[in-house]
């Protein structure tokens, strides 16, 4: 696992949207999985200013989401398709038949997952899966208790989820209670996983994610058992992790390591 903590949260942001487009323009046809939440509004501005900035071209590429609220049609103001074509796809120039999101207003919820992870499979798996990382640790929706091999399936969402969620929503009692959600063994099939951390919150599921037991009540922690991983870090959700001092040694403030181990 690569610990990267960068001096401040637009450094760990921007080497997050470089990550995404070197991954572009190395394979123009690569498989993103994406992320949405707060953290990751920062980081498609990145990545649409790149578009913009750079020969680089979202043609060819596809994506598939980590999740979606159940019940949530697609144009529902709140929905994770709504936030991906208002956030990412639509400033650059992806095409939308190539974008995937798991249906929130399918009809049989069983029948939509298995149909989401045959589709990830038939593209040829994700070659960079980005994650952001919630207070409780979870990645994705799997909430805390998920089993670390799990696959696509609906999980109910806590109460810290539904809360830390509601400010997408005008009220907390409009923030739906059941998500569908890629599974942790589904997150850990993509061939480079890359979670973004970005202050005081995240600081403790951080540390409890790199540096404690492998454990499904923190199920970031299941990156431990990836082969490429790269944690980005701000210094405040990096504030709580024991080797703090050896991770800046590798990486001084983020930059790529002299020697470069996994
Ligand atoms: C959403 C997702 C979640 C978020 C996490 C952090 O697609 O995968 O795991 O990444 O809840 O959300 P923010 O960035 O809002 O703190």
């Amino acid at each position: 696992m690569k610990v990267l903590i960068f001096p401040d949260a637009k450094d760990a942001i921007a080497a997050a949207a470089r990550l995404v487009l070197d991954q572009v323009r190395l394979k123009p046809d690569a498989v993103l999985g994406l992320a949405t939440g707060g953290t990751m509004e920062a980081v498609y501005d990145k990545v649409a200013d790149g578009v913009r900035e750079t020969a680089v071209s979202f043609a060819g590429v596809s994506s598939f989401n980590l999740d979606e609220y159940l019940g949530l049609p697609p144009a529902h103001p709140a929905s994770y398709h709504t936030y991906m074509r208002q956030r990412l796809f639509s400033r650059v120039g992806i095409d939308l038949a190539k974008t995937h999101l798991p249906k929130g207003d399918c009809e049989d919820a069983e029948a939509e997952c298995r149909r989401y992870e045959a589709a990830i499979a038939a593209s040829g798996g994700i070659d960079l899966q980005l994650l952001g990382i919630g207070r409780n640790g979870h990645i994705g929706f799997n909430e805390p208790t998920s089993s670390l091999s799990s696959r696509t399936r609906v999980k109910t969402l806590t109460a810290d989820t539904r809360e830390a969620n509601a400010q997408f929503f005008d009220r907390l009692e409009d923030v739906p209670h059941y998500a569908l959600t890629m599974g942790i063994g589904t997150i850990l099939d993509a061939r480079h996983c890359v979670l973004l951390a970005i202050g005081a919150s995240k600081a403790e599921p951080v540390a409890k994610a790199i540096e404690g037991p492998l454990a499904a009540t923190c199920p970031a922690s299941a990156l431990q058992l990836h082969r490429h991983a790269t944690m980005l870090l701000d210094r405040e959700a990096a504030a709580s992790l024991q080797l703090v001092d050896y991770y800046q040694r590798v990486h001084p403030d983020g930059a790529p390591a002299q020697i470069e181990p996994r």
